[in-house]
């Protein structure tokens, strides 16, 4: 028996142990195992000419659900397919994460044609080589509506500038970059992008990485460690509702930041190092709902603060790591002109 056989057999085992656990139904759990065990037997005796595949598909009877595990080298990677008609989703799991971009060649060579998917996540994977439109296409994946890349700070990947050409996204998550380096033009051929989230701990973001995104509507950069937003960074976003800026080490925020965002409702400043606000930083922001500064090291705040957002509902500014500055230590003046206050 040559030794890769001796290698497949336990992971196919383990991987069908691992699919039954996950699922619900008893009957589909027995029927997958009772698959993958055939798997098992027939490539345990294969034919001197035919050559093990280097991916095997699971899928149980009237199963929703597709799994395909791969063996490649000493790197194996998992891709899951879960398609419901509301709902279908592919997610390609990378275990370990030393798998190369070439490895992909193995998935194309099945010849999947998954359909129509809304959304796709590598998870600890690569970047597949060329663009996003040319890996989805070999997987036979079409209208894709969410792409989510989570890194978890472990991959060292650039994103080329023509990664999302031609994909028409909704909505894309980069989550948990650590070391990935976004080019410059990267959004310039997202044309329908609404929401938009970057976390990651060690990413510097271009100062011109949104220009090509005037439509966005939700934009979430989270932990990034910056320190400073560029001032153009959110210019010409006119359409955005929803701004999520956590967790960055902001120290310094003016108006000329929030100039463009007329429409914006809800803005989350959590946990930054904001010490001091201008009076007039939110001043473009009249249709302002929602505002949330919780845990930032306040030392004072002005009391022009609230005079250009008059639609003010729901306002947080104590954390509960930030015991220095309570409500009723604010400016008495600070709600003039708010029909709606609500500090918590
Ligand atoms: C699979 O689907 C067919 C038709 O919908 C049904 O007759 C059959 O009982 C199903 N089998 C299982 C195992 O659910
Ligand atoms: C399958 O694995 C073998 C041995 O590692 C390798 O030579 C071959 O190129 C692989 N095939 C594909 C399609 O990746
Ligand atoms: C990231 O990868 C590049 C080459 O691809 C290499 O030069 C660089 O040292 C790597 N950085 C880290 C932090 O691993
Ligand atoms: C993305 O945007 C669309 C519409 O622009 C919205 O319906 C959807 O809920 C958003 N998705 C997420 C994950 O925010
Ligand atoms: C963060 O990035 C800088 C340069 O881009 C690099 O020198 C530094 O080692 C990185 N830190 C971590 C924790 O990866
Ligand atoms: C902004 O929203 C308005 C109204 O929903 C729409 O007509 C306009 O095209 C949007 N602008 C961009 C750049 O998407
Ligand atoms: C409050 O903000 C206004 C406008 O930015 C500024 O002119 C004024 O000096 C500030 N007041 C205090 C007490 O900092």
């Amino acid at each position: 028996m040559p030794p890769r056989l001796a290698t497949l057999a336990p992971l196919v085992a383990a991987l069908a142990a691992l699919t039954a656990v996950a699922r619900a139904a008893p009957a589909e759990a027995a029927s997958l195992a009772a698959g993958a065990a055939d798997t098992a037997a027939a490539a345990a005796a294969p034919t001197p000419a035919t050559m093990l595949p280097n991916c095997t598909r699971f899928s149980a009877e009237n199963a929703t659900e597709l799994e395909v595990f791969c063996l490649l080298d000493n790197t194996d990677f998992r891709l899951r397919i879960s398609h419901t008609p509301t709902h279908s989703r592919l997610v390609v799991v990378c275990e370990p994460h030393d798998m190369r971009r070439t490895d992909y060649e193995a998935l194309y060579a099945m010849n999947l044609r998954l359909g129509v998917t809304h959304s796709v996540v590598l998870h600890q994977c690569p970047l597949p080589d060329g663009t996003l439109r040319h890996f989805v296409q070999q997987l036979g994946v079409r209208g894709v509506r969410l792409v989510k890349v989570v890194s978890l700070g472990l991959l060292n990947d650039t994103m080329p500038a023509d990664f999302l050409d031609g994909m028409d996204l909704e909505t894309l998550h980069l989550d948990g970059l650590t070391r990935i380096q976004l080019h410059d033009d990267f959004f310039a051929s997202t044309g329908s992008l609404h929401n938009l989230t970057i976390t990651g701990t060690n990413t510097s973001l271009p100062d011109g990485l949104l220009r090509h995104t005037p439509q966005l509507r939700k934009l979430h950069i989270r932990n990034l460690n910056a320190g400073r937003l560029p001032v153009t960074f959110l210019h010409g976003l006119h359409n955005l509702t929803k701004l999520l800026a956590t967790r960055n080490g902001l120290s310094e925020l003016t108006r000329e930041h929030f100039r463009d965002l007329g429409r914006l409702r809800h803005l989350d400043l959590y946990k930054n190092s904001l010490e001091t606000l201008p009076g007039d930083v939110f001043a473009s922001l009249t249709e302002l709902e929602v505002l949330r500064m919780e845990c930032n090291p306040f030392r004072a705040l002005n009391e022009t603060l609230f005079a250009g957002t008059p639609r003010l509902k729901l306002l947080r500014i104590n954390g509960r790591l930030n015991v220095d500055v309570d409500v009723s230590s604010l400016p008495a003046g600070i709600f003039r002109g708010l029909s709606h206050p609500g500090a918590y």
